[in-house]
């Protein structure tokens, strides 16, 4: 079955599109990194492509690797060509290339800054921007602290100042809490955008919009009518040479204290009353208030050895280059975790996230309680199957009801089907980065898509909370091959409850 194709409202897409942002100077904190390459610069670009930016704005590379304006200049030329989602035009480029320059430093020193500072003048006088100034920070969470009060100290009189800072925000709670504080010294709580670029993803988005523009979830999304919740955030891809980092993270604080926690709270939170920063945020963090700490039997990690990924053999995480041979850093992490309000009250929400699993697949499972009473003799399990809708965040990116329904021909046997729609289909056009929404919403200042203080607080004190029994015991890693679904005991952890995890 298809729905019916639906239109985009183009009043809505107009509307946004003429608030163009002010005149601009962005400055990119880790501009040699791989995320300045291959998402900032290619979305930046597309942005201007598609007449969201305005005539005049300047981009400021800062990293330590020494390079001239003209070399970085380049690379970022070859980074658009390689990673934006739209055709190259020279013509174009050229005009972004010209307000483009770029600082060797260490992140955040005294002569860094003074140098980053002139170069700041410079642009506000030959592109006229007025001192708007937005800084990303897309630096490891040390730098963070230096670079913030150095620009901090260096506020530019005019204009308005924003400043973006990437995942991951802390390494525990009181890591975060620090770096709140420290920012808060010279920023206020709206001049700030704590990314998660998951909330920048269509697919996220269309959750609410499926929730609270939609009539008929509501009233049944709540105790009564789920029998539970499945999140899994699958990659089959590995570290992809980030061991330092990932040594340190783990799958727990790597995709499990923000973008899976902030799926949940989508998933789980009150109506707000407005599509408003402080409307949405506040509903999410009443979500992650409300879940109490799981018991260490409740949180179950994985690390994955060595298998196959689309019949290419790939190695284990020991073996990873600059992983340690010993390494008790989990690749993944399962838990049953509970809302408890009147809403959700005794519905588990088990969620997932793991690297090197057989498939990429991000998605959110809403499984309903089974129909009462079939009235219908019983050939196969296939009749009793719950309805589940589906939502395919990614790859897929859709939404999907199975039902029961009648296999033609005499008698009465029962198959599950799909009710699907898959943007794709519906809407013929390609989805956005996460990151052109994000960067464009922080331009216009509207923060609903990013965290705020208190809601990074509370992901992190419930992640300290699961993770504080891992210091006590030594799960013989690595526990599940590369290409698999994980661990076995991720499995246990649904069958303890006369469930499984969703077939895929
Ligand atoms: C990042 C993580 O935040 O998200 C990566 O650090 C992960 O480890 C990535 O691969 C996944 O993002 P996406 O958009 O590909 O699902």
């Amino acid at each position: 079955m298809t729905v019916t194709e639906v239109v985009p409202n183009p009043l809505a897409e107009g509307l946004r599109a003429r608030r163009t942002p002010e005149p601009f100077v962005l400055t990119i904190f880790g501009a040699s990194g791989d995320l300045t390459q291959r998402k900032l610069i290619p979305a930046l670009y597309s942005l201007a492509s598609r007449n969201y930016l305005p005539e005049r704005f300047g981009i400021v590379g800062v990293a330590r690797t020494e390079m001239s304006d003209e070399a970085w200049r380049e690379r970022m030329r070859e980074a658009v060509k390689d990673h934006a989602r739209d055709e190259f035009r020279p013509e174009l480029w050229d005009r972004i290339a010209a307000g483009m320059r770029y600082v060797a430093t260490e992140f955040a020193d005294e002569p860094g800054e003074d140098r980053l500072g002139t170069v700041l003048g410079e642009l506000d006088r030959e592109l006229r921007t007025a001192g708007n100034r937005v800084y990303y920070l897309a630096v490891p969470p040390s730098a963070i602290q230096t670079i913030v009060t150095e620009i901090g100290k260096r506020r530019s009189a005019q204009g308005w100042t924003r400043l973006i800072v990437e995942k991951p925000f802390g390494h525990d709670l009181d890591t975060a809490r620090e770096l709140n504080t420290c920012i808060r010294e010279y920023f206020a709580e709206e001049e700030i955008y704590r990314i998660d670029h998951y909330l920048g993803k269509e697919t996220v988005q269309n959750m609410l919009v499926l929730r609270f523009a939609n009539g008929i979830f509501e009233p049944i999304w709540n105790r009564q009518f789920v029998d539970h919740v499945q999140i899994t955030v699958a990659e089959s891809l590995g570290i992809e040479g980030r061991a330092s980092f990932y040594e340190q993270a783990g799958a727990i604080r790597d995709i499990v204290q923000n973008h899976l926690l902030q799926l949940l709270a989508l998933t789980a939170m009150e109506p707000p009353i407005e599509f408003s920063a402080e409307a949405v945020r506040n509903e999410k963090v009443k979500v992650l208030r409300s879940m109490h700490t799981p018991g260490p039997k409740n949180v179950v990690r994985g690390q994955y050895g060595p298998g196959f990924i689309e019949g290419k053999e790939v190695a284990g995480y020991r073996e990873e280059p600059d992983v340690a041979a010993e390494s008790m850093t989990e690749t993944y992490v399962a838990a049953k975790l509970y809302v408890d309000n009147w809403r959700w009250a005794d519905t588990p929400f088990y969620i997932r996230a793991g690297k090197r699993l057989a498939r990429r697949e991000t998605t959110i499972a809403i499984q309903f309680k089974r129909a009462p009473h079939p009235p219908f003799e019983v050939h196969s399990a296939e009749a009793l199957r719950p309805n589940v809708l589906l939502l395919h965040i990614q790859p897929d990116e859709g939404v999907s009801l199975a039902v029961g329904a009648k296999v033609p021909g005499q008698g009465m046997t029962i198959r599950t089907v799909h009710m699907d729609f898959l943007y794709g289909g519906a809407f013929r056009t390609g989805l956005p980065e996460a990151y052109e929404r994000l960067l464009l919403d922080c331009l216009l200042g509207d923060a609903t898509l990013f965290t705020r203080a208190d809601e990074i607080e509370e992901q992190w004190a419930l992640v300290d909370a699961m993770v504080g029994p891992w210091k006590r015991d030594r799960p013989a890693f690595p526990n599940y091959g590369a290409g698999s679904w994980g661990p076995a005991v991720a499995d246990e952890l649904l069958h303890r409850d006369g469930r499984s995890w969703r077939r895929h």
